[in-house]
């Protein structure tokens, strides 16, 4: 028998199980049946795209263990992350006579995370769920951490729980077949986790940005590295009121820009990639970090290729969408900037001036 390559990343007291190995969706269907037996029925709620390319190896290994699962598609791209989508779900979970003893598996990246997410938590007042991310973004960061939820038309994820998944299965093999600029937009949330904590993973990136690819085994490293970042972090604030905060680094100016282009054209790990560059300026500004190192920052992100310009965004609407993010204290905007490398500081209020300098050097608006 083939030696189990899977290893864990999460800790023995931690609520839930966070599993990583090539190859472990022909084996999710073992998996999910010691998770949860095989009397429940299951919803996979994915994309097609997904389930042309992975969902034949998902169905097997269902089948294999004995489960019952019925494959349900939601749309494409970050504006159906949004509540007609969620209705839909539901609309369907029902017409297929799903109850709160089944259970929802979210196979997708982080727009099917989100809204899966969301739809398990509220259906029947919540259904178990279980993440299998399928995305860079997924992997190291939106399927662990039990945040779910969908955007408004007025802003990012304005709508959501905290809801803990019964288990997370991650497959860097399925990372294969993401499109290039998918996988670059995972990078840039693995930067993140660069500036934020890990000055291994931003010199790393620093030093050779193409390291990472789908099929290196270096990229195993760095998912468990980052993947292990997002859960200690959680571990000690999963409701964000203090440390977690620190994960939104490049987030509020990255949610305004999001939000502003109608969730279209920009990927979210392009729109964090503009926000880190905007947090290492007003850093920069503000005297927290040197010159050298504000440099050092913007080159390792554009290390990881050209981002979109901006200049057809309206610098209002991006404004008006930075104000009404949710990461407002009671002194007004909170920003997350860096002091250093790995390093990063809360800073409480930020003034209006500030935020329009910075969308202004982002080239927002100038056509
Ligand atoms: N909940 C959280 O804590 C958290 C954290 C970070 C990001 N997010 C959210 O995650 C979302 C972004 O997620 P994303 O970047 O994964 O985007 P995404 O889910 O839209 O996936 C990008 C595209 O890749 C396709 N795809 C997915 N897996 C594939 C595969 N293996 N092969 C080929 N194509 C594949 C999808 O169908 C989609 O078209 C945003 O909505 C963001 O707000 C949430």
């Amino acid at each position: 028998m083939a030696k189990d390559k899977t290893i864990r990343l999460h800790r023995k007291r931690d609520p839930y199980p966070v599993l990583m190995g090539r190859g472990l969706l022909a084996d999710s269907g073992r998996r999910l049946a010691e998770l949860w037996g095989t009397r429940k029925r299951i919803a996979v709620v994915t994309q097609r795209r997904i389930d042309r390319l992975h969902g034949d190896q998902l169905r097997l290994s269902l089948e294999k263990a004995g489960l019952n699962a019925t494959f349900i598609s939601m749309r494409e791209g970050e504006h159906h992350k949004n509540l007609d989508t969620v209705r839909n779900l539901y609309e369907k979970l029902s017409r297929h006579r799903f109850g709160r003893e089944d259970g929802i598996v979210a196979f997708g990246g982080g727009v099917v995370g989100d809204t899966a997410g969301f739809v398990a938590a509220t259906y029947q007042r919540g259904v178990e769920l279980i993440q299998i991310p399928t995305t860079l973004v997924a992997q190291i960061d939106s399927a662990l951490g039990a945040k779910v939820g969908v955007n408004l038309p007025s802003g990012k994820n304005l709508v959501g729980a905290f809801y803990r998944p019964a288990a997370v299965l991650i497959d860097p093999n399925i990372l294969a077949t993401l499109p290039t600029r998918e996988f670059r937009s995972g990078l840039y949330e693995l930067l993140k986790y660069g500036f934020i904590y890990s000055k291994e993973i931003f010199r790393k990136m620093e030093s050779s940005p193409g390291t990472f690819r789908p099929l290196d085994l270096s990229l195993d490293r760095a998912i468990a590295l980052s993947a292990r970042v997002k859960l200690h972090v959680v571990r000690q604030d999963e409701r964000e009121s203090g440390l977690r905060r620190i994960l939104n680094f490049g987030h509020t100016i990255g949610h305004g820009l999001e939000t502003a282009s109608g969730y279209r054209w920009l990927t979210h790990g392009q729109a964090v990639g503009w926000g880190m560059i905007a947090a290492s300026r007003l850093a920069h500004r503000r005297g927290l970090i040197r010159e050298h190192t504000r440099q050092r920052m913007e080159a390792a992100i554009s290390g990881l290729g050209r981002l979109p310009k901006l200049g057809c965004l309206n610098r209002q609407k991006v404004i008006e969408a930075i104000r009404r993010d949710k990461k407002t204290g009671p002194q007004g905007l909170r920003f997350i900037l860096p002091v250093g490398v790995g390093k990063v500081e809360v800073v409480e209020g930020l003034p209006s001036d500030e935020i329009a300098w910075v969308v202004k050097s982002l080239g927002v608006g100038r056509r």
